[in-house]
This record gives C-alpha cells, structure tokens and sequence, in this order.
C-alpha cells in the first residue's frame, strides 16, 4: 500500500489506477480504525478494482468544546491495518494541505442536516459535507462508501452528491456491533469498564422500540419508554430518540414510508449514536 500525502502525488496514483480502465473505490475516515471501517474496505474491495482509504481528522466537523485534540490518532496502526485488508492507497493530508490559508468555501446541505445530531452539533455537517466534497474533487472515486452508524451523515452526502452531480456512487454499509449490540465506534474507546456495560443498553432501548413501532404500537409511547429504559441505565442527557423518514430524515408519526429510529445519548462525557431501520408499515 502506498501512503501519499501531497495532492499532486495522489493524482499520479490514482491516474495510474485507471490507466488500465480500472475503478476506484473511496473509503473517507477519520482513522482510529476499527472493525466497521474494515467492513467498509471489505465491501469496497467486493466493488472496485483499488481501493483508496483517507484519513483525515476533519476539524471543521467538531464544535468549539467538542474532542477535537482528544480524538485518538493513530496513523502508523491505522495504514497497517488497511494494508492488511487490502488498500491500494492511503491518503494522509495534513490540515495545510485541505485547508490552505484563505480557505473560505462551505458546503451546507440544508433540510435533512437541520434537526437530529445538526441541532445538537451546530455547523456539524457544513463541516461534513465540504470536507467529503474535497476528497471528491481530490480522487475522483466511481463509489464511496461510508457506515450506516452515522446515518444522517449518510443522507447528507447522498443529497449532497445528486444536488452537485458528483456522479459518484454512495454505498451504505451496515452497522458493525460488538456482541452486546453496541454499535462499532472510535469514540467507545473513551467508556470506562461500568460506562461501557450500561451502554449495551442503547441498542436494546433502540431495539424494543423498533419492534413496539413496527407492530403498530404508538410512536411516541414507544420512544417514552426507550428513554426512560436509556436514564436508568445512566444515560445523560438523551439529545433525542426520533422516528424519520429515511431519506429526508424529517420526523415522522408512524413508518408509512422506510423509516429510521436514531438516537444520541451521553454516557459519562461520551456521546453515542445509533439507529435502526423501521420497514413501512403494509397499509391494509
Ligand atoms: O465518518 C467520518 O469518519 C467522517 O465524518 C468523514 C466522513 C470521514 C468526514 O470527515
């Protein structure tokens, strides 16, 4: 695998990749890598030729008391593991290099980053959506692919790419889970050992609440009893457990249409996410 870090160089790379007609999968992470980031090269090795994996820790995506110098980096363990899951490249851009000085152009996705994780992360997406819309422009890549996990993420980009044509495939990979059920993520790594027992209870409250909601149980009933089911474990606060629509993620009474049940929740100083997929009801 080769790791490159200027952009010129990884033009020359990914020129040669197509050279021979070849196409071009893109991975963007932030690194701390885990099994739901090899997961994603696992599928983009299945639909491309090379594989491309970055790794950049975005600093226009954390708020101004988020974990931005906290965030775990650790490149060196991070290209071993690509390597070993079979990248082709690894793009490793310093923050000079994305946002050279008078950097001024921000890509805001509005509607479906409005409410959910963009009210509680103000700024949040406008920091995702430019940052993915760099790596675009930079590689070029035919597909890119990115975890349901973050998966009002995954819907801004999506409405990102058809907005501006980007002509890139976006493939949503599943969440990867530990077997308790808690969701794959770089930031499970700040739970200490009794913080990390109680949080198997997000996927459960989440759980029970999807299937009270696709039997045609109240909505709201249902999200009343998940999070009280998240304070007793020792969640706190609950930013929100929503049912939306899974495309415009705008809140929805009852799953008429694919629907998605998302919530976030602190634990300790951790914040998590999660969701779930609720299939439209059958109307009779
Ligand atoms: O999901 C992430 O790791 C980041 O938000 C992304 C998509 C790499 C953009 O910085």
């Amino acid at each position: 695998m080769q790791t490159v870090r200027q952009l010129k160089a990884l033009r020359k790379a990914v020129a040669a990749f197509r050279r021979d007609g070849g196409t071009v999968a893109l991975v963007p992470t932030m690194g701390a890598l885990h099994a739901g980031h090899m997961a994603l090269v696992a599928e983009a090795r299945r639909r491309a030729d090379h594989v491309v994996a970055s790794i950049f820790v975005n600093p226009r995506q954390f708020g101004p008391n988020e974990d931005l110098d906290a965030y775990p980096r650790r490149a060196a363990k991070d290209a071993a593991m690509l390597a070993d899951a079979g990248c082709a490249l690894l793009w490793l851009p310093d923050v000079e290099t994305m946002y050279p000085d008078g950097f001024a152009t921000n890509i805001s996705v509005s509607g479906v980053s409005d409410g959910l994780d963009g009210a509680a992360r103000p700024g949040h997406f406008d920091g995702v959506a430019t940052v993915v819309a760099k790596l675009f422009n930079q590689l070029g890549p035919d597909i890119a692919l990115f975890g349901e996990k973050d998966f009002q993420q995954l819907a801004v980009i999506r409405r990102m790419v058809r907005d501006l044509n980007f002509g890139i495939e976006i493939v949503g990979v599943a969440t990867q889970r530990d077997e308790d059920g808690l969701a794959l993520s770089s930031r499970n790594a700040y739970l200490d050992a009794e913080q990390r027992a109680a949080a198997r209870a997000l996927p459960r409250a989440l759980g029970e609440a999807a299937a009270a909601i696709g039997q045609g149980e109240d909505t709201a009933a249902a999200i009343a009893r998940a999070v009280a089911m998240l304070e007793k474990a020792g969640f706190g606060p609950v930013d929100y457990v929503a049912l939306c629509d899974a495309e415009t993620l705008r809140p929805v009474a009852a799953p008429d249409r694919p629907a998605r049940l998302l919530a976030a929740a602190r634990i300790g100083g951790t914040r998590l996410i999660d969701n779930l997929e609720i299939p439209a009801r059958k109307s009779s």
